[in-house]
């Protein structure tokens, strides 16, 4: 029998499919991204799992014979706990799974904001060594409307301050959040953001919404960016790829592993960004122009 007990659902990156995810707190303390129902069950109401509870679970671990390399701390915003509490959950890491090379862990900009880079410096020597960041957009007026808690400033500091301490920093930016009428703002200062932050990996997503997009469209038209008779309105395929073209475009990342390979994306883009960038730039513009020969996923294919 697996040695942990998930409070369902839970969620990691991708890139986290080999990890061991050790839930060290359950949903997210934030919970208001109207984009968002990832957290939104009954069951995921946020709270700090008791550091015993951890323990046990680490040690278990350690005696269940589980190969673990690397670990993932759960659930969305592990990085709210207070340094020392993080402090002690690496040292238990460490102590019980020495093998592990790497911990990592989604981070909300405001969750840094206590955190003294020394703090971070500290945290990193003990393992903590990649932060998965959800800007999602670096345009204020976006992540207003979206109820992001944050804006382009305090995602910068956030960033800066991940990169000072030595650990690396995954972002994500969410293709179409703006909708057609923000489309433009979102990609241009999104690539702002992140020449200014240099991040090491960048992910695209689409947004999408399988529980329906009525919470968020509701804040559009509270905010008076859409009137209830012009709701809301997702952007078609051509418009997306428009989006990551302007986004492209004005990136000048120096060394950032770029990946547009979620499921929720229509057409698949990888490469090391700017070495890449022209071959990129040549394949969103190729399906733009031409989509029945680009290797686009139909409907069926996606997902988030
Ligand atoms: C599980 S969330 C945790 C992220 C973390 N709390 C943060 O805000 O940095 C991981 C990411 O999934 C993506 N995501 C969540 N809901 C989404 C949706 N409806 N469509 C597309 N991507 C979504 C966002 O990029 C989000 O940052
Ligand atoms: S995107 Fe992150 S901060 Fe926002 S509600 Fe989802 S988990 Fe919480």
């Amino acid at each position: 029998m697996y040695p942990l007990n998930y409070v369902e659902p839970v969620f990691r990156p991708p890139s986290e499919w080999k990890s061991l995810i050790l839930q060290v707190t359950n949903g997210c303390s934030w919970n208001n991204c109207t984009f968002c129902d990832m957290y939104t069950d009954k069951t995921k109401k946020f709270k700090a799992k008791k550091i015993d509870l951890i323990e046990q679970e680490i040690r278990s671990i350690a005696t269940s014979g589980l190969s673990v390399g690397r670990v993932f701390l759960a659930d969305g915003d592990a990085m709210m706990l207070p340094f020392n509490r993080l402090k002690k959950i690496l040292e238990l890491i460490k102590l019980h799974l020495p093998q592990v090379t790497r911990v990592s862990s989604y981070c909300l900009p405001r969750n840094l904001k206590n955190k003294t880079i020394e703090q971070l410096i500290e945290l990193k020597a003990l393992g903590l060594k990649l932060m998965y960041v959800g800007c999602e957009s670096g345009d204020d007026e976006v992540l207003t409307l979206i109820d992001k808690g944050e804006t382009y400033q305090s995602s910068l500091i956030a960033l800066q301050k991940i990169k000072k301490s030595g650990m690396k920093s995954s972002v994500m930016i969410l293709n179409g959040l703006g909708g057609p009428e923000l489309s433009k703002q979102h990609a241009l200062n999104s690539a702002k953001l992140m020449n200014e932050a240099q991040p090491d990996y960048l992910s695209t997503l689409v947004v999408s919404f399988p529980l329906g997009e009525e919470r968020f469209a509701k804040k559009f038209v509270e905010l008076g960016r859409q009137t209830l008779r012009q709701p809301f309105r997702q952007l078609n395929q051509r418009e997306l790829f428009v989006e990551m073209e302007i986004l492209l475009t004005e990136l000048t990342l120096k060394k950032t592993i770029f990946r547009s390979d979620h499921a929720s994306n229509y057409l698949v883009l990888k490469g090391v960004l700017g070495q890449d960038k022209q071959v990129l730039l040549k394949q969103i513009k190729a399906a733009i122009n031409k989509p029945e020969s680009s290797p686009i996923r139909q409907e069926w294919q996606r997902g988030l």
